[in-house]
């Protein structure tokens, strides 16, 4: 069955996912903060920068897109699909449409973007995706996450689930719990816990083929504001308990984001995580942990491009060895 095969290559061994698809808002931010302008063609140049990388197919099993990109081409004229595919790296789409306050609920969100969704994900598919994803957003404090929250966005996912499914392009499931706050690690699981409880609930209502989806959870970390930051052992051993409550073993992998940790610890934490055994796969498909150290180099300086490029296959490559268990920190700092 087609959904399993691509599942089963996104989370491949030796190999994970690089999350390209910041919206232009996102992105343009990120630019901002090192000078670079935000056009079209900036954002296309620093992806053309990221997808010829040397050496990154050994590393990378897909790339998310966003839809700008989809329809970008590198300079010499070949579509960015094209080139992924040749590289035998699998591209996807975010087809979501964004985080949105939740009406009633002051400080937490929805994510839309279901209306016309058929009709987009046949578009996608038409123009090369092999994959997509959608992203919720919870909010956690003491009195955050509602149940409302988790409730709409499990809801969501769900849907959204079953119509990528209906095309056969794998949905990456993603709920992300925050790292903004001051809460605790313990607080952090109890809140992924129920979140994920949530979300396979619904995927189970709906109907999803649970052996051809991909999950792409936060790990269970502190607030980055909170005064106690467990050690990378903890939050290996955290997640792992948390995901083996919650993540049915017919899922073939669970794909992490990095959520604003350092690209270092996002890097060991996966890496504490592949020392056990689990029913599921174990990888990575980050944006920012993966893409800070080539965007700082590059910051728009097509004389840094070649250091970006190495940089980004480097932090590629160590995170190849950590989603296998074999990375060390001494390989840091080799390029
Ligand atoms: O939706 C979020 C991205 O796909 C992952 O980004 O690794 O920077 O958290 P991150």
């Amino acid at each position: 069955m087609q959904l399993e095969e691509t599942a089963r290559l996104l989370v491949a061994p030796e190999r994970g996912i690089l999350a390209a698809d910041e919206s232009s808002a996102t992105i343009g931010k990120r630019f901002e903060t090192l000078g670079i302008p935000c056009t079209a063609e900036s954002r296309r140049t620093y992806r053309e920068l990221l997808f010829t990388s040397p050496g990154i197919e050994r590393y990378l099993s897909g790339v998310i897109l966003y839809e700008e990109t989809l329809k970008q081409a590198t300079q010499g004229g070949g579509r960015f699909v094209d080139l992924l595919a040749e590289r035998h790296i699998l591209p996807g789409i975010k087809v979501d449409g964004g985080a949105k306050p939740l009406a009633g609920h002051p400080g937490e969100f929805v994510t839309e973007g279901l209306d016309g969704l058929r009709e987009r994900l046949i578009a996608y598919r038409d123009l090369g995706a092999r994959f997509t994803k959608w992203r919720a957003v919870i909010a956690i404090d003491s009195a955050r996450p509602s149940r409302t929250a988790i409730q709409a966005n499990a809801e969501a996912l769900a849907r959204y689930a079953l119509l990528a499914q209906e095309q056969e392009l794998v949905p990456i499931v993603e709920p992300e719990v925050l790292m903004e706050g001051d809460h605790d690690q313990e607080r952090c699981e109890e809140v992924t816990r129920a979140v994920l409880n949530r979300v396979f609930e619904a995927l189970r209502d709906h109907g999803a083929h649970l052996e051809g989806l991909i999950l792409k959870p936060n790990m269970i970390v502190a607030g980055k504001k909170c005064p106690i930051q467990p050690d990378i052992a903890a939050v290996a051993e955290a997640t792992l308990r948390t995901l083996r409550q919650s993540v049915p073993a017919a899922v073939p992998g669970i794909a992490f984001l990095s959520g604003g940790q350092t690209p270092e610890r996002a890097t060991a934490h996966l890496n504490a995580m592949n020392q056990s055994p689990a029913s599921w796969q174990v990888t990575f498909s980050f944006s920012r942990a993966l893409q800070e150290p080539p965007l700082g180099a590059w910051a728009g300086r097509a004389d840094q491009a070649a250091l970006a490029q190495k940089l980004f296959s480097h932090r590629a490559h160590l995170n190849s060895l950590a989603r296998m268990g074999r990375y060390s920190p001494t390989l840091e700092g080799a390029v």
